[in-house]
């Protein structure tokens, strides 16, 4: 049921022309009075097209740069400024600038979860949903894969062919499953398929049944009629356990909690809305227009 802090979010939402996109790891009340929730690509494409003056981004910092990056007159606001993806921190541009110079022939294609700073010197960004086909239409002797080295293996193993360089980045949260979780959940679980993101290290993605993006990922267990085990960040698993209470979905390891998406709670998302917290997203305008070149580029070939 309808909260009395949802509605008067609704309220004002409506009464100042502000749109609120959140990432499907957020909490259930949150997405419950967002205009647009998904993966991070799904939330790139929205941002491209909105018409609004102001935007609220309930997920973590690259996030709502992003929708900055894509449309630059409207005011947007980050609810916790803290709420950030450590994996986005883990490369620098100068690294890539000095790889670059070594290697002039080499696509760099960027996880979307990469700092402004960093987007800026890479020629594509890509989500989990969108990089197998964006990668895969890369014609260039050889592609650097950056930052997560879980993500670029999986695309790699499915593109043979293709001479995909990549480095030691990773998301602390999914990297931290291991074999053993996915031999005792199977052994707890017996039957249940186990549905995974590709940020999960190669050796666990071996026990996985399906791997995509958590927009996939949901959608797999909503169209089957089935109980999963979710291998990936507790909040999808809370999310269908609530869509579809006669099924169960277990988490793979316990783990799997990202403390920087459960920062912000419907509390701050109304303290950002009437103007008494949340940071506003900042980018200088050459900044902003050399990092957007890869955000297009992800839009166009996704
Ligand atoms: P998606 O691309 O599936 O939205 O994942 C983003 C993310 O941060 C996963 O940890
Ligand atoms: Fe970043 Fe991992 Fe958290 Fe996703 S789950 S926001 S990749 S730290």
């Amino acid at each position: 049921m309808i909260s009395e802090l949802q509605k008067e979010i609704l309220r004002l939402k409506e009464e100042t022309g502000t749109v609120i996109l959140a990432h499907s790891y957020q909490a259930p009340e949150i997405l419950e009075i967002a205009d647009h929730k998904g993966d991070s690509f799904a939330l790139s494409v929205a941002a491209k097209d909105l018409r609004c003056d102001r935007v609220i981004l309930c997920g973590v910092r690259f996030m709502a740069d992003t929708v900055k990056m894509l449309s630059p007159e409207k005011t947007v606001l980050l609810p916790i400024a803290q709420a950030t993806c450590p994996m986005a921190e883990q490369i620098s541009p100068e690294r890539v600038l000095e790889y670059k110079k070594s290697h002039p022939n080499a696509v760099v294609v960027a996880y979307v979860n990469t700092t402004t700073e960093l987007k800026a010197v890479c020629d594509v960004c890509v989500t989990s949903s969108s990089a197998l086909k964006i990668v895969e239409q890369l014609d260039a002797p050889e592609i650097l894969f950056i930052p997560d080295q879980n993500l670029g293996s999986y695309i790699k193993k499915q593109l043979p062919h293709k001479n995909i360089v990549l480095w030691d980045g990773y998301c602390p949260v999914h990297n931290s499953v291991t074999e053993e979780d996915c031999i005792r959940a199977k052994q707890q679980y017996p039957g249940m398929k186990i549905l995974m993101h590709p940020e999960l290290p190669a050796q666990v993605l071996e026990y996985g049944d399906v791997i995509g993006s958590t927009a996939a990922i949901i959608r797999y267990a909503m169209e089957h009629d089935e109980d999963c085990i979710i291998g990936t960040e507790k909040s999808i698993s809370d999310y269908l356990s609530l869509m579809r209470p006669g099924r169960r979905y277990p988490l793979l390891s316990k783990r799997l909690m990202c403390p920087d998406m459960r920062l912000t709670t419907l509390l701050d998302v109304y303290k950002a809305l009437t103007g008494q917290g949340g940071e506003e997203i900042q980018i200088p305008e050459d900044l902003r227009l050399k990092a957007k070149r890869s955000v297009d580029e992800m839009i166009r070939m996704g």
